[in-house]
């Protein structure tokens, strides 16, 4: 089952965001929200905006969010976290107190000073889609207000068929081109039963009762960008949160309602009851990826490294280990019992190239890391271990330079000696050149396929590398004499060798919609190296 965008389904260890959402019952002649209106904030005086740091509200909105005191936002963890994109308090600001996002003037943007999500979040079911931000600074516009979280007490806000009210900037289109209006709007729904929602004609037990509950109504919904936002119960005065926006089939299917992460489960209730106190989500030491150390054969040690993990509190540190998707399109899949920091490979491995995640993990969410391909799995040697063998071969799999086969010694580095043989030595000295054929791009990934061919065919390709760049504009200087830096940030890119002169690059832990520029370095035998820059812009939403 493919489900919408944001919260990442099954293809997560793939790195790769299904965008496929089926598309829904084209919603009626409706220019709305999903199925609703426009309305001032005074209607709905909780709801804020998350927006990228340094980008104005219509630019760098992303997600929703609700005021649950001058302080505090609650969110979806989705919004803060999916794997290979981590939101942490520099990365995010709050507006508040106004229903249009191109007069930021008319409210109050306000820095993130803590950002914890559940530990329990799980990017793959979509379970336990909630987090925190403690503000910088009171929320102080007069036009904002908070809602009150509601508790395993009001679980008759939620009883089939209650009238609940959801918000958001997000998109007004259930089908064709997405739409993101610069004006809040909001739309009154219904609470439908967890039997319901799972019936094998809809979600078909992909709604986890423990966490989440299903809000709809015909040609009414939530949509992507209006994640994080309001579920809300009651009138302006008195709300009751609810419910965060958090996934679904498509938007406004007849047979997919929204899904909403449900505050009165006792999981939610339980985190969001420690909202004043809990710790910052931890990081790494670095911004380098997992490494993974040992010889790639069957029967042979294989150790995650790491950067130790920084972060308050009790820190644990988990392992999970994954074979590789062979293809584009075969997905990655976790290696059954392997959650250790070394893993043995066996002869289901061989010809398969895995790779190692490594989380830490404290009660205000986790950080993980994921290492890049090792090579092909080498079958158990029963002789004597053989010389490794560095031989040219076009499937680099990694991001990092394949060792070059060095020769042993080279002879005496003088210029060759001339000769009057009238054979012409075959020497190639044109590099290979990469055509692009498929670029993708999630928020948070993105996906090259590359033709690379080697006109001269004298010697085979030796490797493929590839990095993705991008400028980052931050703020720094000091309080009273603020600046803005720019700042080149980089990702490696696993690079894939496909068949034939096909390359797949990929690169993840992207910020999103950011301009990326992927430089491709393509070096033959004979040591001809061609490189190459290539754009990619991940998605905003
Ligand atoms: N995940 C989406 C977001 O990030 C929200 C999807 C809600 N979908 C729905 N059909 N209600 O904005």
């Amino acid at each position: 089952m493919s489900r919408a965008r944001c919260p990442v389904v099954l293809a997560v260890l793939a790195g790769l965001l299904s965008a496929a959402a089926p598309s829904a019952l084209a919603a009626p002649s409706s220019w709305r929200i999903i199925g609703g209106t426009s309305v001032p904030i005074t209607t709905q005086p909780h709801q804020v905006a998350l927006v990228v740091t340094g980008r104005t509200p219509s630019a760098g909105q992303y997600c929703g969010g609700t005021l649950v005191s001058p302080r505090i936002v609650v969110t979806a963890a989705h919004c803060v976290e999916l794997p290979g994109s981590s939101t942490y308090p520099g990365d995010v600001q709050v507006f508040a107190g106004h229903e249009r996002l191109d007069q930021p003037a008319s409210g109050q943007t306000v820095d993130v000073a803590r950002v914890s999500f559940s530990p329990a979040w799980d990017p793959v079911s979509n379970r336990n889609d909630v987090a925190v931000l403690e503000l910088a600074q009171d929320v102080v516009d007069p036009q904002a207000l908070p809602a009150t979280p509601a508790t395993t007490a009001d679980a008759a806000l939620l009883a089939a068929g209650a009238a609940v009210t959801t918000s958001g900037w997000g998109n007004t289109v259930a089908s064709g081109t997405p739409a993101y209006p610069n004006d809040l709007r909001a739309v009154g729904l219904n609470a439908i039963a967890d039997a319901t929602c799972n019936a094998p004609s809809s979600y078909a037990g992909a709604v986890d009762p423990a966490s989440m509950v299903c809000a709809g109504a015909p040609g009414k919904d939530s949509c992507q960008g209006d994640s994080g936002g309001p579920l809300v119960s009651g009138t302006v005065g008195s709300f009751r949160l609810v419910g965060i926006v958090s996934w679904g089939v498509g938007c406004a299917s007849a047979s997919f309602p929204g899904v909403y992460t449900d505050l009165t489960a006792p999981a939610i209730d339980g985190f969001l009851a420690q909202r004043a106190t809990l710790p910052n989500r931890p990081n790494f030491a670095s911004a380098t990826a997992a490494g993974i150390t040992g010889t790639p054969r069957a029967g042979e040690t294989l150790t995650c490294t790491h950067d130790a993990g920084t972060g308050t509190g009790p820190l644990t540190v988990s392992y999970l280990w994954a074979r590789a998707g062979r293809t584009m399109s075969e997905a990655d899949v976790a290696i059954p019992g392997a959650t250790a920091a070394t893993y043995v490979p066996g002869s289901a491995d061989v010809g398969r190239t895995l790779f190692c995640r490594v989380r830490v993990t404290n009660a205000g969410g986790y950080a993980e890391r994921f290492s890049a391909d090792t090579t092909e799995i080498l079958a158990a040697s029963t002789a004597p271990a053989p010389a490794p063998t560095p031989a040219p071969r076009p499937a680099d799999t990694t991001a990092t330079p394949s060792p070059t086969p060095t020769p042993a010694a080279t002879p005496t580095p003088t210029a060759p000696t001339p000769t009057t043989s009238t054979t012409v030595p075959l020497v190639d000295r044109t590099p290979p050149t990469a055509t692009l054929r498929r670029r993708s791009c999630t928020t948070v990934a993105c996906t090259l396929t590359l033709r690379i061919t080697d006109p001269a065919a004298v010697v085979p390709l030796r490797s493929v590398t590839a990095r993705a760049t991008t400028t980052v504009r931050r703020r720094c200087g000091s309080a009273s004499r603020p600046r803005t830096c720019r700042r080149t940030e980089a990702r490696t890119v696993a690079v894939r060798f496909l068949g034939a002169d096909t390359y797949r690059l990929t690169a993840r832990g992207l910020r999103r919609g950011a301009r990326y520029r992927v430089t491709v370095t393509a070096t033959d035998a004979a040591n001809n190296r061609r490189i190459q820059h290539f754009t990619a812009t991940t998605r905003r939403r």
